[in-house]
């Protein structure tokens, strides 16, 4: 997997420094071309001198030194890699990351890169424990960073807890693994929809929903990062768009049930991620509807069913819901399997705090039509989108 990868290294300053040394001779017996850049705090850890010897490559540490390129060298580094790998990560690469700040050979270089970015986080328990810093490594696998989970263990400054920096035989694993998952999917079509539908009641109102697109854009991101060719059919959302998805944006019910049906002939697989308006106003208002009167009604007729309409028109898809209810959750998503004749439904309590709409996490079990329900903790919505796409493949290809 890594034989031929073109690898940049970041260093960060932090007692684990001496063990990416390691983490370098291991890449290039694997065969990868490695570089190293390292912040300036790292150099005080372990001098560029032992990373040059064993990457033989000049190693990059300061903005200010000779250029080794005629090209700019953080953007002639950024657009190297195929890869960029930091381990150590310390608290203070991983704020400024997500943060978009660049005052540093690496940072600059992190910023400047179109090439997946994977974090190995090393710091202090408590430092790797502070909400700051829980908020930081959301934010940095939202926007498409992999970010891999420290070691548990005794800390070089005394205490006991999560944080060390994985060994180095786990690091190249996990960077072998990570190229692996990048073409589990290829020649895999996958149709996603997120975020709400907007249905107008006139030119200035609407009836919505509290769906923010997080969990869907995290299924469309991670199939894209496996390789898969994704649409995303999206509601309107506050989000950017997943890096090599093509997006598609819609505000009805009935503007997404006609961009899914373009995409359904060719697809494998479908995610109805999207929070679909049942109902929408019968005559919508040309003018801003004024105020008068105690009350106002407003008479509702049904949107299509989407998922429903999929389910009729299956062939070779595997076509996974999504249901979202406040009770009954198992009973309820059960009975739209059979309905929608899914392949796979994925329950989500939406009244558990960290559950569902808006939040960043979510709790889901997947249910089957045979009765099979696997169920899962909190995690961030990457990590259910992860288990989700595992789950499908491994089912779909039984
Ligand atoms: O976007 P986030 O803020 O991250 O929140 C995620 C989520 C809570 C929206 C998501 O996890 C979720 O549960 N999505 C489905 C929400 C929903 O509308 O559930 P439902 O039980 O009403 O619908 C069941 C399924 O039928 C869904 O897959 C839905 O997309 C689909 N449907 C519903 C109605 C309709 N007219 N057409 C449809 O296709």
């Amino acid at each position: 997997m890594l034989a031929h990868k073109k690898i940049l290294l970041g260093v960060c300053g932090g007692i684990a420094a001496y063990k990416a040394v390691e983490v370098v001779s291991r890449l290039r017996k694997c065969g990868a071309e490695v570089k190293v850049i390292m912040t300036e705090a790292a150099t005080k850890f372990v001098t560029p001198l032992t990373f040059r010897e064993m990457s033989a490559h000049p190693v990059t540490s300061s903005m200010w030194s000779e250029v080794t390129h005629h090209n700019v060298e953080h953007i002639a580094l950024a657009s190297w890699a195929d890869a960029v790998l930091v381990a150590p990560a310390t608290a203070n690469i991983i704020a400024k990351l997500v943060h978009g700040l660049a005052d540093d050979m690496l940072s600059t270089t992190l910023l400047a890169t179109a090439a997946p970015i994977i974090l190995c986080p090393a710091m202090n328990t408590n430092m790797y424990e502070n909400n700051v810093t829980t908020e930081n490594i959301i934010k940095a696998r939202r926007l498409g960073m992999h970010v891999m989970e420290p070691g548990c263990g005794g800390m070089a400054c005394g205490t006991t807890g999560k944080g060390r920096l994985p060994e180095p035989v786990e690091i190249v694993k996990e960077l072998e693994s990570f190229f692996a998952a990048k073409q589990s999917m290829q020649g895999v079509k996958v149709v996603v929809t997120a975020a709400g539908t907007r249905e107008a009641i006139d030119p200035v109102r609407y009836i919505g929903n509290r769906s923010s697109g997080k969990m869907g854009y995290a299924i469309a991101g991670e199939a894209a990062d496996r390789g898969a060719k994704v649409v995303l059919i999206s509601g309107p959302a506050l989000l950017p768009p997943p890096p090599g998805v093509d997006v598609i944006n819609v505000e009805t019910a009935q503007e997404m049930q006609d961009a899914m049906l373009l995409q359904y002939d060719g697809a494998d697989i479908v995610i109805k991620a999207a929070a679909v308006a049942d109902y929408r106003v019968k005559a919508v208002a040309s003018q801003k509807i004024k105020k008068s009167g105690d009350s106002l009604i407003l008479e509702l007729v049904k949107n299509p069913d989407i998922l429903k309409e999929l389910g009729k028109r299956k062939k070779h898809q595997y076509l996974v819901g999504f249901a979202a209810e406040t009770n009954d959750l198992i009973d309820n998503a059960k009975s739209k399997i059979t309905a929608k004749n899914l392949d796979m439904i994925v329950a989500n309590d939406v009244s558990l705090p960290g559950a569902g709409f808006n939040y960043d996490t979510n709790i889901v079990k997947f249910i089957y039509p045979d009765g099979q329900i696997t169920s899962l903790d909190k995690l961030s919505k990457q990590e259910v989108a992860k288990k989700l796409l595992d789950e499908i493949l491994a089912r779909k290809n039984k």
